[in-house]
């Protein structure tokens, strides 16, 4: 396993990383476990997690941070967690957002769900236009400076709230973010227009999410074969399974194989030749899937390789 460090940030992570949208949803105990062993046996450290995945149960929601918190019992020093607030917790107007009085509640949730006193990379998971940015750092700043969290991201910023982000922390001499985590695969490459310049001039590590387009990249969809996955069920279907796609699919497992790889080993060794990326946080439904991803991410690509795929 490679460790890259986050941005400019002293945080080494796994290049390969573990998603955890899927925990107390699709997987219950044995199958979290089981997935989470795996990627820990293999030498995954960094976990991304938010209050709101996994399924709304009778305390609401953070099923998924309580599952992962409970399966990580006694090995908490071995893993860097990430999690996330941001998005709407309950119906009140008082949990979502970017605001101080927010932000300290959902970081106490957080960490009681997670059973840990600290989290390692704390990230606003969505802009939030009604709170001044300088307010959520300022907070942000403040769970730093009290030991309850370790380095702060984001996540679908624009490029200009990056740099006003970066501005309001230096301006007034808060945390800075130290990573972005965005929409980014063979597939969806929007990013690279101006959130990648941008990341570059702020020192921030791109995490990549959807790096398997939901499974997509791993070219086990086929047009005509059912397959049976969370993208088949998924409300992205229509999206993403369309014929354009699959010739580009196409494209680019000819562009592996004539290298003697696979469309994984592509998906993974693409992202993970670009040195702005931190983590390649796919998740997995079984730990052979886990191991198939890690054995993925070996392949770096040259530059006259990366410029070809570009094209594809
Ligand atoms: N910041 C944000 O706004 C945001 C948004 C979305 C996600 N995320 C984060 O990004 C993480 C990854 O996103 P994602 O899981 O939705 O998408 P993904 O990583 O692109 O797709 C993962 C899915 O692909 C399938 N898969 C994985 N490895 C495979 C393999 N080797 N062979 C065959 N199938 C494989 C599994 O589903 P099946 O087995 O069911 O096919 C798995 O759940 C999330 O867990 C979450 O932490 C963040």
């Amino acid at each position: 396993m490679e460790y890259r460090r986050l941005g400019d940030s002293g945080l080494l992570v796994s290049g390969v990383g573990l998603g955890t949208n899927n925990f107390a949803g699709r997987l219950q105990d044995e199958a979290a476990r089981a997935v989470l062993n795996e990627a820990l046996e293999l030498g995954v450290t960094f976990i991304d997690t938010a209050d709101i995945y996994g399924r709304r149960s009778e305390e609401g929601l953070g099923t998924s941070e309580n599952q992962l918190g409970r399966l990580l019992a006694g090995r908490r020093q071995n893993v860097i967690l990430a999690t996330k607030f941001g998005h709407p917790m309950s119906e009140s107007v008082y949990e979502r957002g970017a605001s101080r009085g927010w932000i300290v509640r959902a970081a106490e949730a957080s960490l009681r769900r997670l059973r840990t006193d600290y989290i390692d990379l704390y990230q606003i998971h969505v802009p939030d236009p009604q709170t001044p940015i300088a307010e959520t750092l300022s907070a942000l700043d403040d769970l730093v400076r009290a030991g309850k969290v370790r380095w702060i991201g984001h996540s679908n910023f624009a490029a200009w709230q990056m740099a006003d982000a970066d501005w309001s922390a230096r301006t007034h001499h808060l945390s800075r973010p130290v990573s972005a985590q965005m929409h980014y695969n063979l597939l969806v490459r929007e990013i690279e227009a101006e959130v990648i310049p941008a990341c570059h001039r702020f020192g921030l590590g791109i995490i990549p999410y959807f790096p398997l387009e939901s499974g997509f990249l791993t070219g086990k969809y086929r047009p005509a074969r059912e397959v049976k996955g969370r993208l088949a069920e998924s409300a992205r279907a229509g999206e993403i399974l369309t014929d354009a796609n699959f010739q580009r699919l196409e494209r680019l497992e000819r562009f592996a194989v004539e290298r003697k790889h696979t469309l994984l080993d592509l998906a993974f060794g693409w992202l993970l030749s670009q040195p702005i990326v931190g983590s390649v946080i796919a998740s997995a439904s079984t730990p052979d899937q886990v191991k198939a991803n890690v054995a993925a991410a070996e392949w770096r690509l040259s530059p006259a390789e990366m410029y070809e795929v570009a094209g594809l």
